[in-house]
């Protein structure tokens, strides 16, 4: 279990964390959903205790970081994969904190099956490692003392396709035997195929949370029409809530908060003849996502 709890950190009069709120639960993965620069590292590395929040707390297993005893045995971290010794080779990097939490070093040659880096690769030096490799090596160490809960910034950057099946399913199955993961990414598809919880921050704050399910299921009906106008004052004239659908389904869309069913009924009363008429799956989370990219952007741009 985490706990993140009105957890806000400042840098001089920047807020990159603001007021954030959520729990991530055992036998769930958790997603950690935002554009870059929205604040899931920070979030990320305050939990595990290197950066000081300036307001809030940050717990895993009912503790914060920084009093857990032995860390590594309640939680594994893969923050920034690149930031591994270098010069050390992946066997080594793993025999040192094996050691450091107590661990056999048996326990390393595990590790290394488990994330299939052959003999010969461990034993090469981390700089001349792949991006993809250096991730493997990560989930490793996160791994390596049995932990219940894993924390892991982007973990799918640089691995290929077959690579990020590989890291699905062993979530999976990590959530499944009563796990609590959180990962983050800043990558909507990625995320919508593995989580069963979303938390989806925007420029430090909370935009969103909820299961997958609840998220995905709020997104009301699309409707095409060659009409546009007509149908939108229909919509409004039937007290239903519509937004133009353009980032996502093309400029004659709407997608409408209310049943398709409802909402042909309403097209049929003003006579306007429609192109399509569904359900509107992720459309929702999708423009909701696109949305704070979008500002994300326009702000970078502006700096
Ligand atoms: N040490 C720091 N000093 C100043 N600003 C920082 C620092 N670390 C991160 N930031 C800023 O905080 C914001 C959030 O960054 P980050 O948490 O890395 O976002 P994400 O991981 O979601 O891409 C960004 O605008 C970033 O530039
Ligand atoms: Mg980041």
């Amino acid at each position: 279990m985490i706990k993140v709890d009105s957890l806000t950190k400042k840098y001089g009069g920047f807020t990159a964390v603001d007021d954030v709120c959520f729990t991530a639960r055992p036998g769930r993965v958790t997603g950690f959903l935002g554009p870059n620069g929205a604040g899931k590292s920070t979030t990320m590395r305050i939990m595990v205790g290197l950066t000081p929040a300036t307001s809030g707390i940050a717990e895993v297993s009912g503790r914060r970081f920084a009093d857990l005893p032995n860390p590594g045995l309640e939680v594994g971290v893969l923050l920034d994969a690149s930031a591994q010794h270098a010069g050390r080779t992946g066997r080594e990097i793993l025999t040192i904190a094996a050691r450091t939490m107590g661990l056999s070093t048996r326990r390393v040659d595990e590790m290394l099956e488990r994330v299939s880096l052959t003999p010969e690769e461990s034993g090469r030096r981390v700089r001349n490692y792949s991006l993809g490799m250096r991730q493997r090596l990560g989930i490793a160490t996160a791994l390596l003392g049995e932990p219940e809960v894993l924390i892991l910034d982007e973990p799918a950057n640089g691995l290929d396709p077959a690579g990020i099946r590989w890291m699905r399913d062993l979530l999976r199955g990590y959530a499944d035997q009563g796990g609590t993961v959180l990962l983050s990414s800043h990558l909507l598809h990625e995320i919508e195929v593995i989580a069963d919880d979303l938390v989806v921050i925007g420029q430090g704050r909370i935009v969103a949370q909820g299961t997958k399910a609840e998220l995905l299921a709020s997104a009301g009906t699309l409707v095409r029409t060659s009409d546009v106008p007509t149908l939108a004052r229909a919509l409004v004239d039937a007290d239903l809530d519509f937004v133009e659908s353009a980032a996502t389904a093309g400029a004659d869309a709407l997608r409408v908060e209310a049943d398709p069913e409802l909402v042909g009924q309403v097209a049929q009363r003003a006579g306007v003849a429609l192109a399509e008429l569904r359900a509107a799956d992720g459309a929702g989370l999708e423009e909701m996502f696109l949305e704070l990219t979008a500002e994300t952007q326009r702000e970078g741009a502006a700096a």
